[in-house]
């Protein structure tokens, strides 16, 4: 299938490889126009599919979204029964779409605990989405960090007994090999929508030297121009990964200065 030609605007800098979103505030969102919180949600599908749309077509390699956190169960049955039927409809309704853009799904969490029916949705589109070369959309669905974390350890030690990992060699590298999805590149920038200051046990080990970005829009209110501002502010960072820009490096002490 031919997709649209890729479109990545000229922001003047860096353009993130690896997008992740903390998707917040569906329901302040809601509240302040008088709705339940499920609406709030239902409108957040909404920038779900123009987001995903419009990352795929600016050629981001990467796009992951915090759909649905470990911790998201203890919220009241009827939340959760809407957002696992928002989660189907979703996949469902847009398969055309991911198809038509080239995007790849893949899901990261725990996910035998979400519902069978919601699970087989997510596997079909996995399935249908796996040749396409575009972007890869990730959804992080029952997923939470140290549960990620606790799950790799618990398979490392799985193959410490049975021989397959020699634990005097264990190193970043290693613990990363049992993470979830470890082919992925960390994220670049990483961007929460709805004004908390948090990471809310997303990515943590991914994201140490992710560019954060938090917003005051809500989850709902957030589309292709408020990504652009996003973008554009990744573009004026400097990344230092600990260490220093050759332009900061003092003319004494610096390779060049020295010699
Ligand atoms: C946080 O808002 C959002 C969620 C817990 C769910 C995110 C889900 C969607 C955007 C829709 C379904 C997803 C897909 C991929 C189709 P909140 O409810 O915590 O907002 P609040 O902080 O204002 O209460």
């Amino acid at each position: 299938m031919s997709r649209p030609p890729i479109q990545r605007p000229d922001l003047g800098g860096p353009f993130p490889e690896h997008l992740a979103i903390v998707m917040d505030g569906n329901g302040r969102w809601a509240r302040r126009r008088g709705l339940p919180r499920v609406k709030g949600h239902s409108a957040g599908v909404d920038s779900v599919r123009t987001i995903t749309t419009s990352c795929a077509r600016m050629g981001v390699a990467s796009l992951t979204l915090y759909a649905f956190s470990v911790e998201n169960w203890r919220r009241p049955s009827a939340e959760v029964q809407t957002l696992m039927r928002l989660l189907r409809v979703f996949l469902w309704r847009e398969r055309r779409t991911l198809m038509e853009n080239g995007v790849r799904l893949r899901c990261i969490g725990r996910l035998d605990d979400l519902p069978p029916r919601a699970l087989r949705t997510l596997r079909e589109t996995e399935e249908l989405t796996a040749n396409n070369d575009g972007m890869l959309l990730r959804l992080a669905l029952s997923y939470g960090s140290r549960s990620e974390v606790a799950d790799a350890l618990t398979a490392a030690a799985r193959d410490v007994r049975a021989g397959r990992l020699d634990p005097d060699s264990v190193d970043e590298e290693t613990l990363r090999r049992y993470l979830y999805d470890p082919e992925t590149p960390d994220p670049d920038l990483l961007i929460r929508t709805g004004g908390e200051l948090r990471l809310s046990n997303f990515l943590l080990w991914q994201a140490s030297y992710a560019e954060l970005y938090v917003t005051d829009q809500c989850w709902p209110d957030f589309r292709e121009e408020q990504l652009l501002e996003a973008l554009r502010d990744y573009a004026g960072r400097r990344r230092r990964y600990g260490g220093l820009l050759p332009d900061e490096t003092d003319p004494a002490t610096s390779p060049q200065g020295a010699s």
